[in-house]
């Protein structure tokens, strides 16, 4: 692919990374996000979006497309992550916020894009779930919005493969991102303890994220569609050695 790529949330972390990495391998990447971007960032859409207002999505991604060309992969990397209340403390407020931004969000954007790949039979979708849509995790809204994601994933890739667009997505383990450091800032995650549990001992960086997105989009990937790809250094293949005692030394 060397076409244009909206990449949701590129104004952070994940989303960032994806738009450095669709660049390196020769595409057009156009950010957008609901924060504003610094005045010399290159390759953004410079009105505010947010993905979980239909409306204002259907009326930007027509305006985007009616002054850059049609849209021939969609990162959908925007998104909040997850209270860590227990049931009885966290605010419904949150619970729909986290589904609205996560869940609905990415599928409105997918809904809206999807669709006009679909008319032109060609794209490629990527959607950003969670290590948490692979397991459990103490976050009640943002777990099971996480899940839907990988759902809704495969559910699209068989809605849309038949006429040509690819829909995957990306299930990161703990990514040293502005999000996670706000998470360790506050003392409520542990970047140490998050690094021992996974078998390559470390976390992930934005980077290495971006540049599987970038393959996903592309031709080497060209007949993968419906798949939800850890990207995790390994968490989740140590996870339970530690009902084992742990992973060995190393
Ligand atoms: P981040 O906070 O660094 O970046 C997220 C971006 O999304 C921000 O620029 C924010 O302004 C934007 N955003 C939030 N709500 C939005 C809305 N309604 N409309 C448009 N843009 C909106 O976070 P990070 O870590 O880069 O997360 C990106 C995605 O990766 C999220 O879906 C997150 O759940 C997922 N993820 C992150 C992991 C991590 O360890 N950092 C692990 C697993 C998944």
């Amino acid at each position: 692919m060397s076409g244009l790529v909206l990449i949701t949330g590129g104004a952070s972390g994940i989303g960032a990374a994806a738009g450095r990495a669709t660049a390196a391998a020769g595409m057009h990447p156009v950010l957008c996000d609901i924060a504003a971007f610094p005045s010399d960032a290159a390759n953004v859409w410079r009105s505010p979006l947010d993905v979980s207002d239909e409306d204002a999505v259907g009326r930007e991604i027509a305006a985007i497309e009616a002054e850059l060309g049609p849209i021939e992969g969609l990162v959908n990397a925007a998104g909040i992550l997850g209270r860590m209340h227990p049931p009885q403390r966290l605010r419904m407020s949150d619970w729909d916020r986290e589904i609205a931004v996560d869940l609905r969000g990415t599928y409105v954007m997918c809904r809206e894009v999807g669709s006009r790949m679909a008319t032109r039979r060609r794209g490629a979708i990527v959607n950003i779930a969670s290590i948490v849509s692979l397991s459990s995790a103490p976050v009640h809204g943002y777990g099971p919005a996480k899940a839907a994601v990988a759902n809704l994933t495969a559910t699209l890739a068989a809605e849309w493969g038949p006429r040509g667009v690819r829909v995957n997505a990306v299930s990161p383990g703990f990514t040293r991102t502005p999000a996670l450091q706000r998470g360790f800032d506050a003392g409520v995650m542990d970047a140490a303890r998050m690094a021992e549990l996974a078998a390559l001992r470390r976390l992930v960086e934005p980077d290495e994220i971006g540049r599987v997105i970038a393959w996903l989009l592309g031709s080497g990937a060209s007949a993968i569609t419906g798949v939800n790809l850890p990207v995790d250094a390994g968490f989740l293949c140590g996870v339970t050695w530690q009902a084992y005692g742990g992973l060995r030394g190393g």
